[in-house]
């Protein structure tokens, strides 16, 4: 009798602690999946800026060239990189000010489907205006952004290559 009743103790100990152990397990498995989220490579807005300044600038030479199929390229790499901010610097406060740049942003879009050059060179001008209003706005108006003079880079030719 006196075995019984240890049997039944254990089976109820073993019952009730069952569902703890289990818990206790998932929030180990919890903690360490946000340590390593935590620890996972997450791009600043610095960098998603560097690599806009980048598009800007071949989206100029691509345009003055007509050769749109690379300016829609760069104003989509723009607009991606726009969409990142928003979603992996999220935390930032200055991602607040980040929507006045949608609509500049679209201007230079239709004007890259029409293939209109002064409709392009007038939007990229609003358009790079827009980058310095939201940099002053955010407090680093020492970042001014100009149209630029020279393309970034030595290997990459903006002509619009002859069909075949
Ligand atoms: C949300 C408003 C906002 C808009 C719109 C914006 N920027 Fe920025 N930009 C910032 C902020 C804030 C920083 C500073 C980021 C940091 O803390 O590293 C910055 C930094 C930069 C830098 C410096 C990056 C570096 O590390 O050297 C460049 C270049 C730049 N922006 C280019 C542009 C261009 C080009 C545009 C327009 C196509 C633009 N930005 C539009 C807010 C903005």
């Amino acid at each position: 009798m006196k075995y019984l009743l240890y049997v039944i103790m254990g089976i109820s100990f073993w019952a009730c602690n069952a569902p703890s152990q289990n818990t206790a397990l998932l929030q180990r498995q919890i903690d360490s999946l946000q340590a390593q989220l935590h620890k996972t490579y997450k791009p600043g807005l610095g960098e998603f800026m560097s690599g806009i300044q980048v598009h800007h600038n071949k989206l100029w030479f691509a345009g003055i060239n007509r050769n749109w199929a690379l300016a829609d390229f760069e104003i989509n790499e723009i607009k991606e990189s726009l969409e990142d901010i928003k979603t992996y610097c999220a935390d930032r406060p200055e991602t607040k000010s980040i929507e006045m740049i949608g609509a500049p942003i679209q201007n230079v879009s239709t004007a890259i489907q029409q293939k209109d050059d002064a409709q392009f060179k007038n939007s990229f001008k609003i358009l790079t205006a827009t980058c310095n209003t939201c940099h002053q706005g955010t407090k680093h108006g020492f970042n001014v952004i100009t149209i630029p003079a020279t393309p970034p880079f030595s290997n990459q030719d903006f002509k619009a290559p002859v069909e075949k």
